[in-house]
Parts: structure tokens; sequence; C-alpha cells
């Protein structure tokens, strides 16, 4: 039986172009790659499952790329070096998880084998993920090569705290920032998923899924693995909601709106048991008529106090 792959394993993007958003990085290493200016040290940071790695990748494929085109950055994604690290057996690749090497002795590991030449392409791309879990020795003995490492050599450091990096690091990298998707951007890559893999997904569904992933591009393409073998038939949003065991965020956000407004009496829940649950709580706080009364801001000029000097400003 083949190997299952997630669905976020098998549209990880291949291309630039297939990188959703991310505009300023993916121009940025574009225009590196096309004009041959492509920096020893990179360090991308940014919320969880918003690209950083597939960038990283896509870098590391199209240097060592062998044919790829003068006047682009992509990748053929057809040549020996392509398929290996498209497969993951790329020598030239190497991928460092520095939350279970954080120490010292791996660094030291990677700057004996970082002088090595590379197997197959022009460079050697080491991209260390995590990068904020390296302690703090570690970070220094990373630093000279970080600062000057051999001319074959490309270092793209990802993380989800780019707060944690010292900006001793930092000063050496160039920095770009992942941004979190819009739910439009991940909707439009949901259906784009949902018909290559043609399953049909109500656009409410995804709308949901995709406020339920928070912006990363990663949650919403697992929520999606996790529903389509689930669900026989089109996926509906009552589907959704019921299969992934989320309440509807709407429906949250009239609740908060009618507890801040502190209007209890019509909480216009479609679901029974949360409107008993609420209208049991309701007697526990004393109900306020009236919101509390706060002191009026003088306004206007200030007014004199008899017997003190005026105050200085306005507001006190
Ligand atoms: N910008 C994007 N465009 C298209 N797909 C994306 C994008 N970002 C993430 N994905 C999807 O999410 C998966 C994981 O992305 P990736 O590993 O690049 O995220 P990451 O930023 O490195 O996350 P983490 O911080 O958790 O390591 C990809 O395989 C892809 O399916
Ligand atoms: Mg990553
Ligand atoms: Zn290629």
């Amino acid at each position: 039986m083949p190997e299952y792959q997630s669905l976020y394993r098998k549209y990880r993007s291949q291309t630039f172009a297939d990188l959703v958003g991310q505009d300023a990085a993916s121009r940025a290493l574009q225009g590196a790659l096309i004009g041959g200016r492509v920096s020893h040290a990179y360090l991308f940071s940014g919320s969880r499952g918003t690209g950083k790695t597939s960038a990283a990748r896509l870098l590391a494929k199209a240097l060592n790329c062998s044919g790829r085109k003068r006047d682009t950055a992509e990748p053929c994604n057809k040549c020996q070096s392509c398929l290996e690290m498209t497969a993951g057996s790329a020598l030239d690749l190497i991928e460092i998880d520095a939350a279970s090497n954080r120490g010292i002795d791996e660094i030291r590991d990677l700057r004996e084998k970082v002088n090595l030449a590379p197997a197959l392409g022009p460079f050697k791309i080491y991209i260390i993920d995590e990068a904020h879990m390296l302690t703090e020795p570690a970070f220094n003995a990373l630093l000279k090569t970080l600062e000057e490492p051999p001319a074959h050599v490309v270092f793209v450091l990802c993380t989800t705290d780019a707060q944690k990096i010292p900006l001793t690091v930092i000063g050496r990298c160039q920095q770009f920032v992942f941004r979190r998707h819009s739910e439009d951007q991940i909707v439009a890559r949901l259906t784009h998923i949902a018909l290559a893999e043609e399953v049909s997904v109500d656009a409410e569904a995804m709308q949901l899924i995709a406020r339920t992933a928070q912006g990363s591009m990663r949650d919403a393409v697992g929520l999606l693995d996790q529903l389509v073998p689930l669900a026989a038939g089109p996926i509906s949003l009552e589907a959704a909601r019921s299969l992934l065991g989320i309440a509807d965020p709407r429906l949250l956000d009239t609740l908060l709106d009618n507890v801040f407004r502190g209007s209890w009496s019509r909480p216009r829940l479609r679901d029974s048991r949360s409107r008993s649950e609420l209208l049991k709580s309701r007697k526990r706080p004393p109900r306020q008529s009236q919101p509390p009364r706060l002191p009026a801001l003088p306004l206007g000029p200030p007014r004199r106090k008899r017997g003190r000097t005026p105050p200085r400003t306005a507001g006190r």
C-alpha cells in the first residue's frame, strides 16, 4: 500500500509563483537569485505554518538547479538536483532541527563539515529550523561561521520567535518576516487544493477552516486533510463544524458581544443547551440596569480650585 502523504506536504510550494503571500521575501529572494546576489545567511522569522521552511527549500532548490534559466528564479523541478531536493534526499541540502540539536557539539560538528565541498550542485544550503532553540554557547560557536562561511555555503535560519535570537546573529543575516495569511488567501489556497483533489467543499466550510487556522496555511490545509476522509460527499459547513468539533466562531463573537453589552436577554443561540446554561448563569451576577457612572472628564479650560494653583494639564 503506498504511503499516504498528508495534503500539506503534498502541496508544499515547489515554485515561488506557488508560494502564497510573503511578497517581500519572495520578491527579494527572486531578485537575489536572478542577479546572483544571494546572501550567505538569511533569517526567516514569523508565525508558524506561513512558508518559512518552504521558502528556504525553494531558495536551496533554485541555487542548485542546473536547468534554471538565467532570467528567472524558478527552479526547473526536473533536473537531478531539483528531484533530489523535492524527495528530501539531496546531500547539498542539510536541514537541522535546532529543537533537538541545540548544543555546542552539534554546531561544532556543523563547523567541521561546512568546509567540505558540495556533492552535486554549486552550493551547500544549511536550513536551521527552530533556530531560537539553540543554546547560547551554540549561538556563539555559530557566529564566526555565520559571518564568513565558505563561498559555497548559504545558511537559512528559520524561527517563530525572532526575539530569542541574539542580536549578534540577527546582524549577520538578512531577515525576512513571514506574515500570517489572510482568510481570503487561505480560502483561495484551499479551493485550489480541493479542486486538485476533486473534493467539493462549501464556501462557508472553507471560511470556517480559514478562520480556525488563524493565519497558518499549514493548519488550514491540515484541517482540510482531516475532513476529506471523514465526509462522505461534499463537505458542508455543518459537517465541517461537527466533524472538527469546532464551535462556530461567529457564535462565540455574538456571545462575547452580548457579554460586553450586558445584554443577556436574547443570546440568539441555536444550541438549546448553551442557552439554558446561559440563562442559569444569568441569575448569578446581579443585573445592572445602568452601566456604572464614570467621573466626568473636565471639558474646556481647566476649572480653578480655590486656594490652589491651577493644574497644568486639562485632563487631570
Ligand atoms: N506561503 C505558503 N504558500 C503555500 N502553502 C503554504 C505557505 N505556507 C505554508 N504553506 C503550507 O503549509 C505547509 C508548511 O509550511 P512551512 O513548513 O513552510 O511553514 P513554516 O513557516 O516553516 O512553519 P513552522 O514555523 O511551523 O516551521 C506547507 O507544506 C504548505 O502546504
Ligand atoms: Mg518550518
Ligand atoms: Zn532544476
